[in-house]
């Protein structure tokens, strides 16, 4: 195959999209205000609860939805904009949807021809055998090119669908929950061959998703979304380790929220914080003496042993309840009015009614700044 046709142009701009639907309740915002940007050949993936407004963002980068504000460019050119919507045909783009239909009558290679055949300007029949051909080639079906596309696995048919989107070459792909339907194994092999054939091809893709480890382990950046907003955008890096909101940190991995009350601020900008009956020292933050915030404690920075460390500020309680989880083991700790999810050595697990002391490492400890106002207005 020739150089891929997605290496032209800029990537996916994407500019205060708003989207409404009519609900029991009038006109509903179910995207507020949304803004990003898909550098050309990169893997962004939009990561959020169900109902929070994903899949309807994606279906307006299709163009299957006329947006009602806000502006979406690929490659310089407005797709979707004040008085502009190219239709979805002509937006030169892939998508995979959330539930992708597969037509029984169809063998495998016919499904990929489709997109072809029904291209305007017409595309010759040599030219659409050679291209289906190589597309099945890339996701691993050639062998399978004359079945019907009803007699295959769940991952074979969920590549079906990839190569169904990629055979016209198209410039951004777009995949929804492209993985939900597959069981946990196969799930995390198709993780690694669809980021892998997404980098051979450096194709731009926004990916949709509810599951976290899914969008930390596959994209070079990473959108949350929480009713409609986009929360906070970086890397799986960033989204993880400096999370914006209390929203994210909860949502991204797992986090331990307690309240406290800040004592000093240190040379540096490191601050002191009361929490839990002890005094943590907590990373960078802009927060003042007397003021009220919350921490947010990773559970692999709290560190249990079974008799009392020499240590300062040592917290003491008991194990209230263990997962073995194989690779990891985690416990929760009550202490004091507080229960706090904790990692623990799977050698030597905890047990119910056991006694813990956990030890907190500074640098799992961050301060959160607040929410923000209730996302949840209704307009119209
Ligand atoms: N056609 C529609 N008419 C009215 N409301 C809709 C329509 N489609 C979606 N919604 C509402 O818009 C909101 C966002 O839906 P959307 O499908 O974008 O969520 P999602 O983030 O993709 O969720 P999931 O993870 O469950 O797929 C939801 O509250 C949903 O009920
Ligand atoms: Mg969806």
């Amino acid at each position: 195959m020739g150089q891929p046709a997605c290496h032209r142009g800029n990537g996916l701009e994407v500019t205060g999209l708003c989207k409404d639907y009519l609900a029991d309740r009038g006109r509903q915002r179910v995207v507020r205000d949304v803004s990003f940007t898909i550098e050309a050949g990169r893997f962004y993936s939009l990561l959020g609860p169900s109902g929070c407004g994903k899949t309807t963002t994606l279906r307006c980068v299709a163009g299957l939805e006329r947006c009602d504000g806000g502006e979406i460019r690929l490659s310089g050119t407005v797709l979707s904009g004040p008085g502009r919507h190219v239709p979805p045909e002509r937006r030169d783009l892939g998508m995979v949807f959330q539930s992708y239909a597969i037509w029984p009558h169809l063998t495998v290679f016919e499904h990929v021809a489709f997109p072809l055949r029904v291209a305007r300007p017409r595309i010759a029949r040599a030219q659409i055998a050679r291209l289906v051909e190589e597309t099945l080639a890339l996701v691993q079906l050639s062998e399978l090119a004359g079945r019907p596309a009803v007699a295959m696995s769940g991952g074979q048919q969920q590549r079906l669908a990839v190569a169904r989107a990629l055979v016209r070459r198209p410039r951004l792909l777009l995949l929804d929950e492209p993985l939900s339907n597959l069981d946990a194994r196969l799930r995390d092999a198709m993780r690694g061959e669809l980021r892998n054939l997404q980098r051979r091809l450096g194709i731009t893709t926004l990916y949709v998703t509810h599951d976290q480890a899914e969008a930390m382990a596959m994209s070079d950046r990473v959108a949350v979304m929480q009713d409609g907003r986009l929360m906070q955008e970086g890397t799986p890096q960033e989204i993880y380790h400096q999370p914006a909101t209390r929203f994210v940190a909860d949502f991204v991995g797992r986090a331990n929220l307690v309240p406290g009350t800040v004592e000093e601020r240190l040379a540096g900008g490191d601050i002191l914080v009361r929490a839990l009956g002890v005094t943590l020292r907590v990373g960078p933050s802009d927060a003042g003496p007397g003021e009220q915030v919350t921490l947010s404690l990773r559970p692999h920075g709290i560190r249990a042993h079974p008799t009392r460390p020499d240590a300062p500020d040592v917290l003491a309680g008991v194990v209230i309840s263990a997962e073995f989880l194989g690779e990891i083991a985690q416990c929760q700790v009550q202490v004091g009015g507080v229960t706090l999810t904790v990692r623990q050595d799977p050698l030597t697990p905890a047990r119910i009614g056991d006694q813990a002391f956990l030890e907190i490492a500074p640098q799992s400890c961050i301060v959160l700044p607040d929410d923000g106002p209730d996302a949840d207005e209704v307009t119209g």
